[in-house]
């Protein structure tokens, strides 16, 4: 089993990766940098419980900035890499591409040629860069079949495409230069401290505030729903133990239609607020579907189950309810991230 005494973690302040800092700083002995630009994903209110501990530093910068880059890897030393910066949200994809084109792509290139410098250079004797990518790269499935590692890429939206993009380069730098690389490819992740933009911490914003709930075209899309522990839990045997150059499906075994999901939600939140069941349904709208709205996902994840012991230990019930609490128990983070003061605060304290 691989151990590693540093960490760099990029987009560690995003919704994801403030899951994978903290599990990495409560559980390993490791030193963990902690890597972002802290766009507007980036939110270091949601690590304020680890920031004082003696393993962690923080570093705002930008992964398409090479000397910043080989300054990192000089100073920290790293021996592990896991990259989870990235613009991430489909729909400002398809306003602005050309933003995931420069973060996902080439800051994609630009980290893998600065870690394999790095790695010629200085011949850790363990070495890892693994990249955390999207099922949404195999495009869209129909009402039957799983997306398996052997499926062919057909990414169909400026976002999935610039992760399609960065895969190829990561597994490039494998065959071209042997640098040492594993991959993942999850599907949804849901839980505390995500954005809310995706649906699930929109709609529970939403229906907290009273809004109008808008569902995208007719609903019927479907998404496989994964805790983000399960997924962090997915990350860490895949780092120990993942074989080199390979890729691994994370899925959550969780299918719903959109519709079905919001009606979950729905129907938990006037439980839990204490409203007239079916107040918050009557909110839902049927807006305009998304551009090229992928219609659905799901993912086969037996390889990581076999060769790695992993599976999804959180139900969806079970993982929504825990998921609301949290909403409903930090609604200062709501409040912080739809008004935007979160970054006024911390991109002060980080200028420069
Ligand atoms: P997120 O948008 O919440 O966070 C992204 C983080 O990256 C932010 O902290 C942001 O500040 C940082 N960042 C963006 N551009 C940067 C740059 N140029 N330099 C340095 N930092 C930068 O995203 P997330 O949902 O936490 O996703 C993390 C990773 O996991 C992404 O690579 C995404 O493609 C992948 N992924 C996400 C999901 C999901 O459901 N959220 C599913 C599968 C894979
Ligand atoms: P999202 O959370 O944006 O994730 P992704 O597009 O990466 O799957 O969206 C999940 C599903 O929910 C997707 O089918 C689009 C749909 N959706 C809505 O119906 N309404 C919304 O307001 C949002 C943000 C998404």
């Amino acid at each position: 089993m691989r151990n590693f005494e540093t960490i760099l973690i990029t987009g560690g302040a995003g919704f994801i990766g403030n899951h994978v800092v903290r599990y990495f700083i409560k559980n390993w002995e490791s030193r963990i940098i902690n890597l972002d630009k802290l766009t507007y994903a980036g939110n270091l209110e949601n690590l304020t419980d680890v920031e004082d501990d003696n393993n962690y530093t923080f570093v705002k910068g930008c992964i398409t900035d090479t000397s910043f880059l080989q300054e990192i890897f000089a100073e920290f030393k790293p021996d592990l890499v896991m990259h989870l910066a990235a613009e991430s949200h489909v729909d400002r994809s398809i306003v602005s591409p050309l933003e995931f084109v420069s973060t996902n792509v080439l800051g994609t290139v630009n980290l893998l040629n600065v870690a394999k410098d790095y790695w010629q250079k200085t011949q850790p004797e363990d070495f890892l860069f693994y990249h955390i990518s999207t099922d949404e790269v195999f495009g869209s499935l129909g009402a039957s079949g799983l997306f398996s590692e052997k499926t062919p890429y057909d990414p169909r939206s400026p976002y999935s495409a610039s992760k399609a993009s960065s895969d190829h380069f990561v597994r490039a730098y494998h065959h071209t230069y042997g640098l040492p690389v594993v991959l993942s490819n999850c599907s949804n992740n849901y839980g505390p401290n995500q954005f809310p933009e995706k649906l699930i911490p929109l709609m529970i914003n939403n229906i907290r505030r009273e809004l109008p709930l808008p569902v995208y075209g007719d609903g019927k899309n479907v998404r496989d729903w994964l805790y983000v522990e399960d997924h962090v839990l997915a990350m860490e045997a895949i780092a120990q133990l993942g074989r080199i150059g390979e890729t691994y499906n994370i899925g959550g075994h969780n299918e719903h239609q959109n519709i079905e999901l919001v009606h979950q939600l729905c129907d938990l939140l006037d439980e839990k607020l204490g409203r007239p069941a079916g107040s918050a349904r009557g909110r839902i709208e049927f807006v305009k579907d998304r551009l090229g709205h992928d219609r659905r996902y799901a993912i086969d994840s037996s390889k990581i189950q076999a060769e790695l012991g992993w599976r999804p230990l959180v139900q969806l019930r079970e993982g929504l309810s825990k998921t609301i609490d949290w909403y409903l128990e930090n609604t200062d983070w709501l409040e912080h991230v739809t008004s935007g003061a979160y970054q006024e605060y911390y991109q002060r304290m980080y200028a420069g």
